[in-house]
């Protein structure tokens, strides 16, 4: 059995009532159920969300603790946070997978959303398909796991 870690920041606990428009009208839930459904047999996901940095830190060090892959959506963290960068470095650096993914394109919103300080230290970066990013993150991930498959 092995699991995948789906860390989300502050304000996705929102989803689903938060601008729409960006961000779709699905919530966390719902975002949880398309996962655990998408997940293949002997993969379970562990998703949370937390608009505490401290937390969403620990669970980085968690990840590196348990050798556990992550998807990661730092949310407005992903633009400021040094601190979640180095903790996300840790994960990566000790050859833990850690996709950075984003319902929206940062890229093709405003200015500010333009810069990730954890992309450089992510595994990789998947932005803009909504659910999907989180989904081709998962695929990306369980295949790694069983590189057979
Ligand atoms: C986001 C994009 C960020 O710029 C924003 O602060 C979010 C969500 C996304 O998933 O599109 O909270 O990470």
């Amino acid at each position: 059995m092995s699991t995948v870690l789906v860390l989300n920041g502050p304000n996705l606990g929102r989803l689903g009532s938060r601008e729409p428009d960006v961000y779709g009208s699905a919530d966390l839930e719902q975002l949880r159920t398309t996962l655990t459904l998408a997940a293949p047999e002997g993969v379970t996901v562990d998703l949370r969300q937390t608009d505490d940095e401290a937390e969403l830190i620990h669970w980085l060090y968690e990840a590196v603790d348990e050798r556990i892959p992550v998807i990661l959506n730092p949310a407005a963290f992903t633009h400021y946070s040094y601190a979640l960068r180095d903790a996300a470095a840790l994960v990566t650096k000790a050859g833990i997978t850690l996709v950075e993914v984003h319902l929206s394109n940062p890229h093709a919103r405003e200015t500010f959303r333009h810069t990730s300080v954890v992309s450089a230290v992510a595994t990789g970066v998947i932005a803009g398909f909504g659910f999907d990013s989180y989904r081709l993150a998962l695929d990306f991930i369980t295949r790694s796991l069983s590189p057979a498959a």
